[in-house]
């Protein structure tokens, strides 16, 4: 069956627009590639900041698994999805502006060289090149954009995309702001 793919880095909103999407879609089915992992006892260990290690690999061969014998459409929501290659998918990377960002994962109490890392990830589109490079169909959304959904059903129903969508300018804003940003 179809699936949708979901990603982007942390705090992007695709959780959120995962169960947007699944309120419009009606029988599709949603899986949080975290939750999943877990429950399927993936994860390896613990990194510097104490997330979760994953086998990716693994990880992939099930969610292909599940993919292939589904008879409705699955989305799929997460962002070690931008590093594997889920079959027939059709990718979502979410963006969103660093600020935001930032905030959201203050928020959360993320330390700050996490938040720092998360933030180059973003403003060099690590997600969007990684699922580049695996994926055919692959487009880039701004999580913020009032139109977001509307932009998203478009792109699953008849393949249209956004322009790119560049956050360097910002990433450098924030360094020139924040003189001990990156410490
Ligand atoms: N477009 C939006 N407008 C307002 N708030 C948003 C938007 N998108 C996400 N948020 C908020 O930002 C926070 C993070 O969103 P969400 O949990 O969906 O992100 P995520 O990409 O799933 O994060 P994670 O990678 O940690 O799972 C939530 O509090 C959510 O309500
Ligand atoms: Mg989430």
């Amino acid at each position: 069956m179809q699936a949708i793919v979901i990603t982007g880095t942390p705090g992007t909103g695709k959780s959120r627009l995962a169960k947007l999407l699944k309120q419009k879609l009606k029988h599709a089915e949603l899986v949080t590639v975290n939750e999943f992992a877990i429950k399927h006892k993936l994860v390896m260990g613990k990194d510097e900041f104490g997330a979760s290690i994953i086998n990716t690999k693994k990880l992939a061969k099930l969610l292909n698994e599940l993919v292939r014998r589904s008879k409705q459409t699955i989305i799929l929501e997460g962002h070690l999805l931008c590093d594997m290659k889920i079959k027939n998918a059709k990718v979502i990377v979410l963006r969103e502006h660093l600020k935001t960002l930032k905030r959201r994962m203050e928020q959360r109490g993320y330390e700050k060289r996490k938040i720092y890392d998360n933030l180059v990830a973003e403003a060099t589109d690590y997600c969007g090149t990684e699922a580049s490079k695996r994926y055919k169909q692959v487009g880039e959304f701004l999580s913020s954009d009032p139109k977001l959904l509307e932009k998203v059903l478009q792109f699953i129903k008849q393949g249209k995309k956004e322009e790119d969508i560049d956050l360097l300018d910002e990433l450098l804003s924030l360094m020139k702001q924040e003189r001990n940003f990156s410490l």
